[in-house]
C-alpha cells in the first residue's frame, strides 16, 4: 500500500505520516528533507541558492551527506528548501530516489508537497493534510521554540505565507491537491484527532 500525504508547511502532515507508517509498518520518507539537505550541502559549500548547476550537484550527492537533523529542521533552512525546490532541475535530480522508496514490496509513506501528483500518482490512498496559516504558525512556533530557537509569531506567519506563496506558484510540480486526494483540514484537530481522521481515511480506502 502507497500512502502519500501532501500539504502545506506545518500542516501536521509529517506527524500523520510518521503515524500511519508505525501504524501500518511502512517504510516512511519525509521528502522535504531531500531539499532541506540539498539547501544545507549549498550553503556549507558557500555557494548562492539560486546557482541551479550547483544545487543540481548537491542534490546528486545527497546520499553523502550526514545529515544533521537539528539544522535541517531549523526555520531557515526551511526557507532555503523552498527556494531550491522551485528548481526543475533539481526536483528532476531527486525523482528517481523518491520513486525507488515507492517500490519495497509491502509499499511506503511519503510526505511532501508533490507526492499524489507526480512522484506516486499511484498512490492507493492520497491525502492532502492543510490548516490555516494562523494555526500553522502557532505549530511551527511552538515546534522551534521546543528546539530552543528564538522564535517571533509574526516572523513565523510570514514564512509560512512566503513559503506556500513561492510553493503553490512554481512552474515545477506545484503543492496542490491531486485530483483524487481527500482534503484533510487540520485547523480545529489536535494531531491525535488528525491522525485518527487520516487512519479513517486509508481504512475506507481499504488499508
Ligand atoms: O515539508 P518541509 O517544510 O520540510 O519542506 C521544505 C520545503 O521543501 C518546502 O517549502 C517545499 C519543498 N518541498 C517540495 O517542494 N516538495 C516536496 N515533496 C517536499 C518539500
Amino acid at each position: 500500500m502507497i500512502i502519500a500525504i501532501d500539504g502545506p508547511a506545518a500542516s501536521g502532515k509529517g506527524t500523520i505520516a510518521r503515524r500511519l507508517a508505525a501504524h501500518f509498518d511502512l517504510p516512511h520518507l519525509d521528502t522535504g528533507m531531500l531539499y532541506r539537505a540539498t539547501a544545507l550541502a549549498l550553503m556549507d559549500e558557500g555557494g548562492p541558492l539560486d546557482d541551479v548547476e550547483r544545487a543540481v550537484a548537491a542534490a546528486r550527492g545527497l546520499a553523502l551527506v550526514d545529515f544533521d537533523e537539528t539544522r535541517l529542521r531549523g526555520r531557515e533552512m526551511g526557507e532555503a528548501a523552498s527556494v531550491v525546490a522551485a528548481m526543475g532541475p533539481v526536483r528532476a535530480a531527486l525523482v528517481d530516489m523518491q520513486r525507488r522508496f515507492t517500490l519495497h514490496p509491502r509499499g511506503a509513506v511519503l510526505d511532501g508537497r508533490d507526492i499524489g501528483t507526480v512522484i506516486a500518482p499511484e498512490a492507493d490512498v492520497k491525502i492532502f493534510v492543510t490548516a490555516s496559516p494562523e494555526t500553522r504558525a502557532q505549530r511551527r512556533a511552538l515546534e522551534l521554540k521546543g528546539r530552543g530557537e528564538a522564535v517571533d509569531y509574526a516572523a513565523v506567519l510570514a514564512d509560512i505565507r512566503k513559503r506556500d506563496e513561492r510553493d503553490s506558484h512554481r512552474s515545477s510540480a506545484p503543492l496542490k491537491a491531486a485530483a483524487d486526494a481527500r482534503i484533510l483540514d487540520t485547523t480545529d484537530l489536535d494531531i491525535d484527532g488528525a491522525v485518527k481522521a487520516a487512519l479513517a481515511i486509508v481504512e475506507k480506502a481499504g488499508g
